[in-house]
């Protein structure tokens, strides 16, 4: 077998890594047939691969075998402004790869590949001061998730999709109003959404709670709420705000999932004192009606693997993985602690 060389991504590489993508998809939907169709041909993904070969942040290499591309890797150099809403989520100088960054031809060794084209990377994005590197695989994807446990990576969050028309079932039906939340009722989003990154910061999550983004997590609030098109709902018992659950479109939908018919369920949280209750289920059933009347077929979301509550509801409110998150923090100390001389 001729050995892997990688190079750097040209545009001529376009195609080659298009066609990459639409491999891996087609295996992908022969796991979850759900997945959407259209990714299976290489024309689908072109403008994402023009988009990542244009991107002044993005680095991109290629694997080569006997000249032809049988693999790539690329990430996204993550520079928000500690204000910036996003740097609630992303970590600061942070690498991203999404699901269309990456890609191994079919037959090829997945491990052997990336590992050669990640070693160039790191290389690069180390020395550049990117420690925090986070990559995207479908689920179910065995070989690519060894692949990258193998080189150090562990499971962050993951994106699950369920059919808007399958029934929630209200194991504990539960006396609360429903309301779809306007621009007036910020302050009770706010407060529940404090909630929420109330339970995210505990263990074993230990996400931050930063100050700096809060003013943009306001505004971004206050935008969706006069969005007419994808509601917020908040549950009320005895006129006091006790849940909600968010809509946005197209959300954080990962592309493997047809935005055209899908809904973003961006937060959903439950006061702590009435959790385990039936107020989530209570929710769910009627915001999963009203997607439904809406049009929208499936609904998508997003979940901290290890989240201790939000994790098994979805799951067994029927959301089913689409998409894991993988996450590696390199020791920094690898910047002073070096071989002698160098
Ligand atoms: C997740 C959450 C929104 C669910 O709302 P809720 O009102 O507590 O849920 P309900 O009472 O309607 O439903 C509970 C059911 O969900 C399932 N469920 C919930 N937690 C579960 C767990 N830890 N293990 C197994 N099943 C669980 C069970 O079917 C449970 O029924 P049970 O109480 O009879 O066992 C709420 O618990 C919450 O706010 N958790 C903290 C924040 C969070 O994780 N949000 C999701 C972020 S992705």
């Amino acid at each position: 077998m001729n050995a892997i060389q990688t190079r750097l991504a040209a545009p001529g590489d376009a195609a080659a890594m298009s066609d990459l993508l639409a491999q891996r998809h087609r295996r992908d939907r022969s796991r979850i047939p759900s997945l959407t169709a259209h990714l299976s041909e290489p024309a689908a993904w072109r403008s994402m691969v023009d988009g990542l070969l244009a991107n002044p942040r993005a680095d991109v290499q290629v694997a080569m075998r006997a000249g032809a591309v049988v693999g790539f890797l690329a990430g996204e150099r993550m520079l928000l402004g500690p204000a910036d809403f996003a740097s609630q989520f992303i970590p600061p100088q942070s690498i991203q790869s999404g699901l269309e960054s990456q890609a191994v031809a079919d037959g090829e060794d997945a491990l052997n590949i990336l590992r050669a084209l990640y070693a160039v990377l790191a290389r690069t994005w180390v020395d550049a001061g990117f420690f925090t590197h986070r990559i995207s695989i479908t689920h179910g994807d065995a070989e690519l998730q060894e692949a990258w446990v193998t080189l150090g990576f562990g499971r962050y969050m993951t994106a699950a999709t369920r059919p808007t028309a399958n029934p929630v079932p209200l194991a504990k039906p539960r006396a609360i109003r429903i309301e779809r939340a306007s621009p007036e009722d910020i302050e009770d989003v706010m407060a529940l959404a404090d909630n929420l990154n109330a339970w995210h910061w505990q263990a074993p999550m230990f996400w931050p709670i930063l100050e700096a983004p809060a003013a943009a997590a306001h505004q971004f609030n206050v935008a969706a709420l006069r969005n007419a098109d994808v509601p917020y709902f908040v549950a009320y018992e005895d006129g006091r705000p006790v849940g909600m659950q968010t809509f946005l479109r197209p959300g954080f939908t990962p592309p493997i999932v047809d935005h055209s018919s899908d809904v973003y369920l961006f937060e959903g949280v439950v006061s702590d004192d009435v959790r385990g209750g039936g107020v989530g289920a209570g929710l769910l059933a009627h915001s999963m009606e009203w997607a439904r009347r809406a049009g929208h077929e499936t609904c998508t979301l997003h979940f901290a693997s290890g989240n201790p509550s939000g994790a098994p509801f979805w799951l067994g409110h029927g959301f089913a993985p689409v998409e894991h998150t993988m996450e590696r923090t390199i020791d920094s100390r690898v910047m002073w602690a070096r071989p002698k001389g160098s």
